[in-house]
């Protein structure tokens, strides 16, 4: 009688203890967490430039730093890039849909897709579509996807991000006098997250009146920011890249000596500009930011 009391309720305790455990974690139950293997993708846009590859490398360095126990791993979007490099270099990396299917096959379970994207334009929709694709396999079983997946939301993507992005800007270049000015040459896109960069500019003239923001395929665009320079009496330009790497666009359409370049039509106005060519992947203050967005994204920021 005893034992058969003992026994029912060993398993009573056995079952509030599955129960329990159940409840407290949205895992299944015979994958316990201590089977975690976790791991970041850094997903770029790349770059085959070696200035541009040092501004991903930067950004990397700082995330591993930031966590020494988790694998990091790095990812492309561009194919173009991707096949030059693989050509020239003999080195292959992945694009963002194969570096996952490799990590699941690896044995990975939750994983962190950590966006370096300025603004959330096309090339962010396109990293989301597969980050989706991968949470769709994903809730079908552990087997093509992962436990968990995340995905970081971009440098520009709320109020308190233009506020960032303009401080760590500013502190790059202090401003010396009102005959200088500092451009900072963005992409820009047919997307309408193109209007980031305006706002941008408007956080930025919070701080300072010399700062102004541009971009190559979109608006603000170089005319627009000619304008405002003119009438503002600047002589001296400063001209760097608002982009995470200063790569092919830094190097040539912004800073290079082809008639087109913002360097050459700057300097056909007669002013006197100084090329930067470092990307803001090489800024501590925007690797901060990135570091920030990758803590939200598992859900452990502190704000
Ligand atoms: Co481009």
């Amino acid at each position: 009688m005893r034992r058969i009391y003992l026994s029912s309720f060993v398993l009573f305790a056995a079952a509030v203890v599955i129960l329990l455990a159940s409840a407290a974690s949205a895992f299944p139950v015979d994958e316990p967490v201590a089977n975690a293997k976790k791991g970041i993708l850094l997903v770029a846009f790349g770059s085959s430039m070696p200035q541009g590859e040092e501004a991903i490398n930067a950004v990397t360095e700082a995330v591993k730093a930031a966590y020494p126990g988790t694998e990091v791993r790095v990812s492309y979007t561009s194919r173009i890039i991707m096949r030059k490099i693989a050509r020239e270099s003999n080195k292959i990396i992945d694009e963002p849909a194969v570096a996952l299917a490799k990590m699941a096959y690896e044995g990975f379970t939750d994983v962190v897709v950590l966006s370096t994207h300025i603004i959330p334009g096309a090339e962010y929709d396109d990293l989301k579509s597969v980050v989706d694709g991968f949470r769709v396999m994903s809730e079908h079983g552990p087997k093509a996807g992962f436990r968990n997946i995340a995905l970081s939301r971009p440098l520009l993507s709320n109020s308190q991000d233009f506020e960032r992005m303009a401080q760590a800007i500013v502190d790059t270049y202090p401003q010396k006098d009102k005959n200088s000015a500092v451009i900072f040459v963005g992409h820009g896109t047919h997307h309408f997250a193109d209007a980031a960069y305006s706002a941008l500019q408007m956080a930025l003239w919070r701080k300072s009146p010399n700062f102004y923001i541009g971009t190559i395929e979109g608006m603000p665009s170089y005319d627009d920011v000619l304008a405002r320079i003119k009438s503002s009496g600047a002589k001296n330009v400063t001209i760097a890249p608002a982009m995470l790497v200063a790569g092919d666009h830094a190097n040539n359409d912004i800073a290079g000596d082809e008639d087109d370049s913002w360097k050459s039509m700057l300097v056909k106005e007669g002013y006197k500009v100084t090329p930067v060519l470092t990307g803001l992947g090489q800024n501590k203050a925007v690797q901060n930011l990135i570091l920030d967005k990758l803590r939200e994204s598992l859900g452990d920021d502190k704000q």
